[in-house]
């Protein structure tokens, strides 16, 4: 894949490629109608199409990372639609097969999302889950009956509460991936004032990314996986 990613723009790292893996391997991207909520330079939207989505639309707050998505589809050959606005709200009633998301998802000391600069890519509040929260709410209402929500965060920012919220929205979610690894520099930094709040254990300098995938019934009919419950209590 070819990016340019502009100054200002989120440039990707494992958790965008980890994502990028998922949806190479998931089973309802061809032919798909694609959305990347929170796209930043758009290399999700573009992983998209090479997996086989027949059109791809990139939501972004930025201006410039709605530019970069579009210029990076251009590059690889995938038509893009970029469209600046703040998650869904610019969608209308549109419904996708498959949705995918790397949102802000660090710890802030605020609850207040900063609306510019380099920090709007990656504070969500005090518990980091201002998007997290928004997006398990209406992803359901903007999947199509069989449609998937692929989704990815830290273990810091509590993943039960992400799989309750789905389910609450009738989805059958489960978690596909977990990578343990070294706080990135941005955590780290931030290492002291999470361990004060608890949402580190002293000492600990390790996070897990985790992806998660929802699914829509195709008959709106949800289903309960058996061994759910027993997994739950691994997860935080
Ligand atoms: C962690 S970056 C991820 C970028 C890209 N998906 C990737 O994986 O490389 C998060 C992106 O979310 C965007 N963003 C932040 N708040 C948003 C909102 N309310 N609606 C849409 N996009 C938002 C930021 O501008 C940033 O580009």
């Amino acid at each position: 894949m070819r990016l340019v990613v502009p100054p200002g723009v989120f440039r990707p790292r494992s958790d965008t490629w980890m994502l990028a893996g998922l949806l190479h391997r998931e089973q309802r991207i061809p032919g798909a109608h694609a959305l990347d909520l929170c796209t930043g330079s758009g290399a999700l939207a573009v992983a998209a199409g090479q997996a086989g989505a027949r059109t791809v639309t990139a939501v972004d707050a930025s201006r410039r990372a709605v530019l970069a998505a579009r210029v990076n589809g251009l590059l690889n050959g995938v038509p893009v639609r970029g469209v600046r606005g703040d998650l869904f709200a610019p969608l209308g009633g549109r419904r996708f097969d498959v949705i995918v998301s790397n949102p802000p998802y660090l710890p802030a000391a605020s609850d207040v999302l900063p609306d510019d600069g380099p920090e709007r890519a990656w504070d969500a509040g005090v518990d980091g889950r201002a998007l997290i929260d928004r997006i398990a709410e209406g992803a359901a209402s903007h999947l199509r009956p069989g449609g998937v929500l692929l989704l990815i965060q830290s273990s810091i920012c509590g993943v039960v509460r992400t799989l309750e919220l789905l389910e609450q929205a009738k989805l059958d979610a489960e978690v596909v991936e977990r990578r343990r690894g070294p706080l990135g520099p941005l955590l780290a930094a931030r290492a002291q004032e999470l361990e004060q709040r608890g949402l580190l254990a002293l000492g600990e300098r390790e996070e897990e990314l985790v992806a998660i995938r929802a699914r829509m019934p195709a008959g709106g009919v949800r289903r309960v996986a058996p061994d759910r419950a027993a997994r739950r209590p691994a997860l935080r």
